[in-house]
């Protein structure tokens, strides 16, 4: 299960490596908080894919509820927050806890938030990265799961950094449901073990 609010490329890519056996799972279902580019490829490959808009709710609450309720439905064994912009309430966080991850592009816990490809170029800082992390109750925020550095270049725009970072994502992205479904991941005073 994937929790979209965008392109879907991190989608695109759990799913590409789901059909090609890489993963033995499928993404069973996409939701996304808003219409977004990222429902039109999900459907495309077949993929349902739902829009849960929390202005098409009357309250906050009933909107978290509506979320909690269909991600339910599909039982998932992993939900993924691939560019998802929202928080998600305190009881969906434990109800999935431990398989419940969030793709973020930097090196947490440096350049949290919505803008951090942007936050990394305006600190000049020459590395920053791909971050796999557990979701707690903190925004961008958990115990992480897989890391990967990406070396700033001279010239970067936030499209061209954000690029060559999703191309990591996409490649860890798999690898890190992967050791979710093989209960290759112990969790031990919030840092991860991760079995060779
Ligand atoms: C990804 O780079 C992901 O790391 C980021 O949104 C992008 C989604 O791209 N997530 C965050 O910024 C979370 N704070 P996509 O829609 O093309 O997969």
């Amino acid at each position: 299960m994937v929790l979209i609010s965008g392109t879907g490329s991190a989608m695109e890519a759990l799913a590409v490596a789901c059909t090609r056996r890489e993963l033995a799972a499928d993404v069973a279902a996409v939701i996304a908080d808003r219409d977004c580019l990222g429902l039109k490829v999900a459907a495309k490959r077949g993929i349902p894919a739902f829009t849960i808009e929390p202005a098409h709710y009357p309250a906050r609450e009933d909107w978290k509820e509506a979320l909690i309720e269909c991600v339910g439905g599909f039982r998932p064994q992993v939900v993924v927050l691939a560019g998802f912009m929202r928080v998600l309430a305190p009881p969906f966080v434990d109800a999935y806890a431990g398989r419940l991850i969030n793709l973020h592009p930097s090196l947490l816990p440096a350049f949290p938030g919505a803008h951090a490809v942007r936050d990394a170029l305006d600190a000049g800082v020459k590395v920053t990265g791909t971050t796999i992390h557990f979701v707690d109750h903190e925004v961008d925020h958990g115990p992480i799961l897989l890391q990967e550095a990406v070396r700033v270049q001279a010239g970067d725009t936030v499209q061209s950094l954000h690029t060559r970072i999703k191309n990591v994502e996409h490649r860890l992205l798999p690898k890190a449901c992967r050791l979710i479904l093989e209960h290759k991941v112990k969790l031990h005073r919030g840092i991860t073990h991760v079995e060779p």
